[in-house]
């Protein structure tokens, strides 16, 4: 039997990260990781309990304290702060528009380092994220940098938006997300961008199957070598 793989997928909201790694991972039979639940989660409690998003240090002692615990479930992945599910708590445009900045603090981005990588270590997983490749996992074993434009990617958050009945402002979303991109690749510590040795994919003109099917492609490649 083939090895189980790590496979690390990383790039800007909206890319079509999450969708194309569940869709993988549940063809393999593998474990999908959504990184940015972590960093959402801390967020969310960060606003709760009115710590300083921008405070490293009293963001790593909350994070000290906090159980967060990723649970594979039939939609994807499930996550828990303690005993309290906070899976759809921490899709809430606060915590959206906020993630950023607890993101770019180092203490916060060192707290949650062991826990992904823990999650990873027996490999069949599929990860996304913005620093799997660069920082999280630099030796995966197969790296892909999924990216598509903003206007595509604001695009396809708005038609999410729509067919769930939410309402949604196409250039608010752009808007946000252009932000967002800039914070997260602007950051000092662990910024997105794409490892050396990452398969870049431009997803702008791709389907869905059409994504997974080149990501296959590049997996053939992986199991040649
Ligand atoms: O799904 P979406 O693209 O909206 O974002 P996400 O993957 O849930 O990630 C939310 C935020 O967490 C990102 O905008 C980053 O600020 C941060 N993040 C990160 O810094 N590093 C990761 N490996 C994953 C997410
Ligand atoms: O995780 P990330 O923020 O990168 O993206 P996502 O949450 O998977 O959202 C992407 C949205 O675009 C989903 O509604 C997908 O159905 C859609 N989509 C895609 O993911 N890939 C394509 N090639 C085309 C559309």
């Amino acid at each position: 039997m083939m090895k189980p793989l790590q496979i690390a997928l990383d790039g800007p909201a909206g890319a079509g990260k999450s969708t194309i790694a569940k869709t993988l991972a549940k063809k393999l039979g593998y474990v999908y990781i959504d990184t940015g639940a972590i960093y959402r989660a801390v967020t969310y409690r960060a606003l709760n309990e009115h710590v300083g998003l921008e405070d490293g240090p009293a963001l790593a002692a909350m994070i000290a304290e906090m159980d967060l615990r990723l649970v594979p479930s039939e939609s994807g992945q499930r996550v828990f702060d303690g005993a309290t599910e906070v899976t759809d708590l921490i899709r809430s445009s606060e915590v959206t528009n906020n993630v950023s900045f607890v993101a770019r603090q180092p203490e916060v981005r060192d707290a949650l380092m062991d826990l992904q990588r823990d999650l990873a270590k027996e490999g069949g997983i599929v990860m996304d994220g913005r620093d799997i490749g660069t920082h999280v996992l630099p030796g995966a074993d197969l790296k892909v940098f999924m990216t598509a434009t903003v206007e595509e990617r604001a695009r396809r958050r708005h038609d999410e938006n729509v067919s769930k009945g939410l309402p949604s402002d196409l250039e608010q979303l752009q808007r946000e997300i252009a932000l967002r991109d800039k914070r997260d690749s602007e950051r000092e510590v662990a910024p997105l961008r794409q490892a050396d040795d990452a398969h870049y994919l431009d997803t702008t003109k791709l389907s869905i199957d059409g994504v997974v099917e080149a990501i296959e492609r590049l997996m053939k490649q992986v199991v040649k070598r």
